[in-house]
């Protein structure tokens, strides 16, 4: 059995290797390929924690089996602990034997920026040069390469509701990337500022209300709502849903049952189901059709699926078997 760091992880599996374990995962979800049962919670009311189980399986000539357990914990931090640990667990699917333990922030973190980055490759305009980071917290450096990945990019422009806090990441997002891709980092005092004039707009906060004024948006921007998971939570506009010609989902169940910025907007009818256009998945086996013209508006919401956690650590499993990375316990 592997034990696999962050840093392990790193170092065998690159964002664009996740953009491609994600696009496998989600054309395979979508074929019906993919056995996701519900979440189970656990409380531990007595610890002030709450414990998540996140099984899947998907079905492939290289099938993928697992589960992603992820606590969460407020008061960890007095602890020195992280609030929110998760832990990925693999299986080889043909013997049911478990094969992996990995990071599973670092894991999440990296599924979700290239769920992103596929969405943005295969909706936004392939001449993107401009675009807005809305939210730089934990999520929000592995969003930032995922769109660098795929998009010729000059201009990002970084904004927090708190505003060192969007200062600080641009420095260090300017640190990490300015080697390896031409771009600059520019951290704002309004979101509302630069949205008329971005071809890609990535949300991901843990927001209420709605983070941009849908109103700025202009024809031909793609719009990422990565943050939203709850009823009660919002990001995107519901302006901004009504005006795009393209909606796309990364699972129809989960987004419908869990997006605030979704199930609002239907529930006082000012959208209704016929707007949606289908999920990323379908797209990826041409199922349905996604951007036809440049200046149509795309918007993609993910609220995440076991398929992508255990097909992308099903392959940074295999990368590192390969380069003979990690730690292994007897
Ligand atoms: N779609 C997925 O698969 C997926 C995966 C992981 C996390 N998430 C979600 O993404 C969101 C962000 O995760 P994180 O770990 O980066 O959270 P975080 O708590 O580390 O950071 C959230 C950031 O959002 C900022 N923020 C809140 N409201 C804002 C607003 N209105 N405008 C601008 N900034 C605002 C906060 O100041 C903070 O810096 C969470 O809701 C999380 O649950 C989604």
């Amino acid at each position: 059995m592997r034990y696999l760091t962050a840093a392990d992880i790193k170092k065998v599996f690159s964002m664009r290797q996740a953009i491609e374990a994600d696009r496998e995962a989600l054309s395979l979800y979508s074929a019906g390929r993919a056995d996701i049962p519900l979440r189970t919670n656990i409380d531990v009311p007595e610890h002030n924690g709450q414990s998540l189980y996140m099984p899947g399986y998907v079905s492939s000539s290289q099938p993928a089996l697992g589960i992603k357990i992820v606590s969460v914990y407020p008061d960890n931090p007095q602890k020195d602990l992280p609030s929110v640990p998760a832990t990925m667990i693999t299986l080889d699917a043909t013997t049911g034997v478990v094969n992996a333990v990995l990071d599973g922030t670092y894991l999440t973190q990296l599924r979700t920026g290239a769920i992103q980055g596929l969405a943005t490759e295969l909706l936004s305009r392939s001449n993107s040069s401009q675009a807005l980071l809305i939210g730089t917290g934990g999520q929000a450096m592995s969003q930032l390469l995922a769109m660098l990945t795929v998009r010729p990019l000059k201009k990002i422009y970084i904004y927090d509701l708190d505003q060192k806090r969007a200062t600080d990441f641009a420095q260090q997002a300017a640190k990490k990337f300015s080697r390896q891709f031409a771009a600059e980092f520019l951290p704002i005092a309004d979101p509302d500022q630069v949205v008329a004039q971005v071809d890609i707009i990535t949300t991901v906060t843990t927001s209420h209300r709605a983070t941009f004024d849908g109103q700025l948006v202009k024809s031909g921007t793609h719009i990422n709502g990565i943050g939203a998971y709850t009823p009660d939570m919002c990001e995107m506009p519901t302006e901004v849903l009504q005006k795009a010609d393209c909606i796309i989902f990364d699972t129809m169940d989960g987004v419908l049952a869990e997006a605030g910025d979704i199930i609002q907007p239907v529930e006082k009818r000012q959208l209704s189901k016929n707007n949606f256009t289908g999920e990323l998945g379908q797209l990826i086996n041409k199922k349905i059709l996604g951007r036809t013209s440049q200046n149509q508006i795309t918007v993609f919401k993910t609220v995440g699926t076991a398929a992508v956690d255990v097909v992308a650590a099903d392959r940074i499993v295999k990368a590192a078997q390969q380069a003979k990375v990690g730690t292994i316990l007897n």
